[in-house]
């Protein structure tokens, strides 16, 4: 199974709950920095963080209790998302901003719909590479990659020869975005990030995103993301409002409901009403023409 793995900084801290893989060093990990992925690992109540991580992370939970119900809320759409995707046909997915594996991952929905998926992870946190063997198990009909990297340096991702060495660049490919966005910033150009990727996908291809929202309780929303940036966290979250979510998907066919609050996504059964209060964060799912 291809493994590419980027290193752009010295060792420093190693630390993994897993061996590494093969002979990969370990990348620098800095339990001092809170970091994006493990927030969400501890929000979803799994065991790789650090106490700066669930620091953080209790202290966005007591500001704003709903980031929990959020977070798995999100975790169901993704593979909601990727459930979807593969009975549409799809059989290519480019996941970028992973996050540590959780059973099951996006490749083992996929392929509970079709074994012969094919999933490219990628992310930028040295955690997620030291758990990355859970993401490379792939079913024998289909398979996987990891590649570090930065969204924010779309061409590094698309440059990298695993990507196309495990997908074919000639059928159809989804791109997860799936609760990453929000941690570029305007200035970043998240829209110009997903133009980027856009323009590299075969004609068909998809585009799944899920993006928290400051539209349900503004300053709730606004007094939970700050505690990224107070705590000096590797990423600010950036919430956005709906028509800035939309705009995300510039050159895609939105599919049907639209960009929705994520349980009112394709949901698989009865919605709570009150699950609307509490997840703060709209999905929805795109299509390029042309296939
Ligand atoms: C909230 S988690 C979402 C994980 C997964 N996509 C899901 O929906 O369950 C956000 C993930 O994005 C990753 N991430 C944040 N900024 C990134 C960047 N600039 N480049 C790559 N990954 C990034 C984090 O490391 C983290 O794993």
């Amino acid at each position: 199974m291809p493994l590419c793995v980027r290193r752009n900084r010295p060792r420093e801290i190693p630390v993994t709950h897993e061996p590494p893989l093969g002979d990969e060093p370990q990348l620098p990990i800095n339990p001092q920095v809170p970091h994006p992925a493990r927030i969400y690992d501890y929000l979803l109540g799994g065991k790789d963080h650090y106490a700066a991580d669930r620091s953080a992370a209790e202290e966005t939970i007591r500001r704003a209790p709903q980031v929990r119900e959020s977070a798995r809320a999100n975790r169901a759409w993704m593979l909601r998302a990727a459930r979807y995707l593969a009975r549409q046909g799809v059989r290519q997915f480019l996941d970028v901003g992973t996050g540590i594996p959780t059973s099951p991952n996006l490749h083992e929905a996929a392929q509970q719909i079709s074994p012969d998926c094919r999933v490219v992870y990628t992310d930028n946190d040295p955690v997620v590479l030291a758990h990355a063997r859970a993401l490379l198990s792939s079913s024998p009909e289909g398979r996987t990659a990891y590649i570090q990297a930065d969204l924010r340096r779309p061409e590094e991702i698309l440059g990298a020869p695993e990507l196309w060495a495990t997908l074919d660049r000639d059928r159809p490919v989804a791109l997860v975005l799936s609760a990453v966005l929000h941690f570029v910033r305007d200035e970043e150009e998240p829209g110009r990030i997903v133009a980027a990727f856009r323009d590299a996908l075969p004609p068909g291809s998809y585009l799944a995103l899920s993006h928290t929202t400051n539209d349900i309780q503004p300053r709730r929303a606004a007094d939970a993301a700050a505690v990224y940036g107070e705590r000096r966290a590797a990423a600010l979250m950036v919430p956005r409002p709906l028509d800035q979510v939309e705009a995300l998907f510039d050159g895609f066919e939105v599919v049907e409901p639209g960009v929705v609050q994520l349980p009112h996504w394709h949901p698989e059964g009865p919605v709570r009403p009150r699950l609307l209060d509490e997840v703060w964060l709209y999905g929805g799912v795109g299509r390029l023409g042309g296939g």
